[in-house]
């Protein structure tokens, strides 16, 4: 895992893009002010609403800033749901260009009702192959829909070494290797073999493996049974959405795209249209993402957990958003008051 170097100051790009991501961004940004005055905020642009007015979805001056800087917050961007000329989803072509091959995902217990106690696990999914890599054809006069999975060695040995060393760094267990090995035995097979070879060299680690579909059982049945899960892009993808109804919904889960130099802060949420501009979403998950950028990639231990435990704080006062329940809900900016307080 890389650092910036001390050195220099740090300095973050912020992407809001589209929706609710100018209410969850600036509202994460208030909280990392706080706990971390000497970063310089670098505001660039990227999304839908961008696209309709200039033509790209993500202009080449914010790629460039996003690598300058080495760090980004990215709040969401809106994806039209019909195909559009010229249009692609700016943190798909970000993670990519940029290299941030591994997703970490974390779902932590949170004193709300809708949070399971005792869970407390990290999906890492591998960020850049798989079937995401979107070759895709017809054939048969579109009878017939083909999608191209691809897994490799080298792709699948760095996110195994960046988890195999997460692990080690935070303290820890056991890893999951998830996968379909036995119907897949070139692609999954491929992605089981070099994750276990890495797991080799760490024997404090306890290593075991699932299948996917097991894997979804016991995430419904028992998800405490989970430490830390290393899979393929897909199944990371649909996981960790399982994984984050435990945490305690989408607007309470943060996460953090990982390459060697770079990362990209995000929550797992989308841009809400359905509650966009009412001032009513839920910053968690904007503000547990800057938590783990401030604790995983810049190393300030002791303001990621400044964070994290007002978050906790506020929410076990029973402070809330609208999502968590309707009752007594408060606005976004509230919410990000009370955590302002409790930091
Ligand atoms: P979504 O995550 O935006 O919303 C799903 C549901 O959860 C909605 O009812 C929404 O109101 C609620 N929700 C999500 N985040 C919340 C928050 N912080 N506080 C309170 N409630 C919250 O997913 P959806 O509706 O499938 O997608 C909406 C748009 O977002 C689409 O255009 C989609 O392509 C895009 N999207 C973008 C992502 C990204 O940029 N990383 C990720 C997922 C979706
Ligand atoms: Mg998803």
């Amino acid at each position: 895992m890389q650092n910036q170097q001390h050195e220099k100051p740090l300095t973050l790009c912020v992407i809001e893009g589209d929706g609710i991501g100018h209410e969850v961004i600036p509202a994460a940004i208030e909280v990392l002010k706080r706990v971390a005055p000497d970063v310089v905020i670098r505001p660039m642009h990227a999304g839908w609403e961008y696209f309709q007015k200039h033509g790209t979805s993500l202009p080449e001056e914010t790629v460039q800033a996003v690598q300058e800087c080495g760090a980004v917050l990215f709040g969401a961007a809106s994806s039209p749901a019909y195909p559009v000329e010229g249009y692609f989803s700016p943190i798909v072509r970000l993670r990519r260009t940029l290299q941030a091959y591994a997703n970490l995902r974390p779902a932590r217990y949170l004193p709300i009702p809708t949070s399971r106690e005792g869970v407390d696990l990290l999906v890492v999914r591998e960020n850049t192959e798989d079937l995401y890599i979107g070759h895709e054809h017809t054939e048969n006069e579109g009878r017939v829909g083909i999608a191209e999975k691809v897994i490799t060695h080298d792709a699948t040995e760095r996110v195994s070494r960046l988890t195999y060393e997460l692990a080690v760094r935070t303290g820890r267990n056991k890893v999951t290797i998830v996968h379909k090995a036995n119907v897949l035995p070139q692609s999954d097979g491929l992605f089981r073999r070099v994750a276990l070879e890495i797991s080799g060299y760490y024997p404090e680690i306890t290593t075991d493996e699932l299948y996917v579909d097991t894997a979804a059982y016991w995430m419904v049945k028992d998800p405490t049974r989970f430490d830390m899960i290393l899979t393929p892009n897909l199944y990371g993808d649909i996981l960790s959405d399982m994984a984050a109804a435990w945490g305690g919904g989408l607007g309470l889960a943060p996460s953090l795209s990982l390459g060697d130099k770079i990362a990209i802060a995000e929550p797992v949420h989308g841009s809400a249209p359905d509650i966009a501009g009412k001032g009513i979403a839920n910053p968690t998950a904007a503000i547990m993402s800057t938590a783990m950028l401030l604790r995983l990639y810049w190393n300030r231990q002791e303001a990621a957990q400044r964070i994290e435990e007002a978050v906790y704080r506020t929410l076990a006062e029973g402070d809330h958003t609208i999502d968590i329940y309707v009752q007594g809900a408060i606005s976004t900016a509230e919410f990000t008051n009370h955590i302002c307080n409790n930091l």
